[in-house]
């Protein structure tokens, strides 16, 4: 494992504006993400751990003036608008708690999404492939056509994991990727999981649940915005 954090979040402080009322949540959160590492943050409901992972992963900005988030060494939020979007896109995968598929599309359109957003590396064919590639590798290749509303619970996250790396991102980071499941289909999540953090991806959980944080090889505990020392 390398010394060098992937992901780094720098005295990270949020403050949502509610109207006139200010919501503090996080309050200065610092926090390494090692490559090829599971790491699982573990809080209970309202800890910030969303809040977290949107910034971290570029879907979010941190307060001004309050800390950075760094990429490989590189400040994510100094960078332009344009080139956020590009990381958020290929360099960060997403994974959440409600699979936000869009309805109107099939399972393999929603796959092949993130390649037609910020521009794609690849041409359309390759890119189509690898959605094909992926949807098969996850057990839902007789399932191309379909909508998300004919799938199930898992067989949606199945799908949104695949949207989530068509783009071969370095980071995946998946917030209560099994909060909407059964115990048995949850599990089957985290074992797609595994077998992607055994690949070498780099993987980032967020959970407020004790056992299934065991998964993970290291556990960060947020508490009321604050990551406490292990
Ligand atoms: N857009 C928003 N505007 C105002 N307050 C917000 C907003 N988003 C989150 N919050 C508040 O910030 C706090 C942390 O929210 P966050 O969603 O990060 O927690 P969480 O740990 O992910 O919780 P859960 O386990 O329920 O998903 C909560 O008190 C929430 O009400
Ligand atoms: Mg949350």
């Amino acid at each position: 494992m390398s010394d060098t954090p992937i992901l780094q979040g720098i005295d990270l402080k949020k403050t949502y504006q509610l109207g006139r009322l200010e919501v503090p949540v996080l309050h200065g959160a610092s926090i390494q993400i090692q490559a090829r590492a599971w790491t699982t943050i573990l809080g209970t409901s309202g800890s910030g751990k969303s809040t977290l992972l949107h910034l971290l992963g570029g879907l979010d900005r941190p307060d001004k003036d309050s800390g950075d988030v760094l990429f490989k060494g590189a400040s994510v939020w100094s960078r332009t608008n344009r080139q956020i979007n590009r990381y958020r896109n290929h360099d960060i995968g997403f994974v959440f708690q409600f699979y936000h598929l869009l309805p109107e599309l099939n399972i393999f359109e929603n796959t092949l999404l993130p390649t037609m957003i910020a521009g794609s590396k690849l041409p359309k064919a390759q890119n189509k492939a690898k959605a094909t590639k992926l949807l098969d590798q996850f057990g839902l290749g007789h399932r191309l056509s379909h909508r998300p509303r004919e799938l199930s619970g898992g067989e949606r996250q199945r799908a949104a994991i695949a949207r989530a790396l068509v783009n071969d991102p370095d980071v995946l980071l998946a917030d209560e990727p099994t909060g909407n499941l059964d115990e048995e289909t949850g599990n089957e999540i985290l074992d797609v999981l595994s077998e992607l953090y055994d690949g070498g991806l780099t993987v980032v959980m967020v959970t407020h649940n004790n056992e299934i944080a065991c998964r993970g090889d290291v556990v960060v505990n947020l508490r009321d915005g604050h990551i406490l020392e292990n």
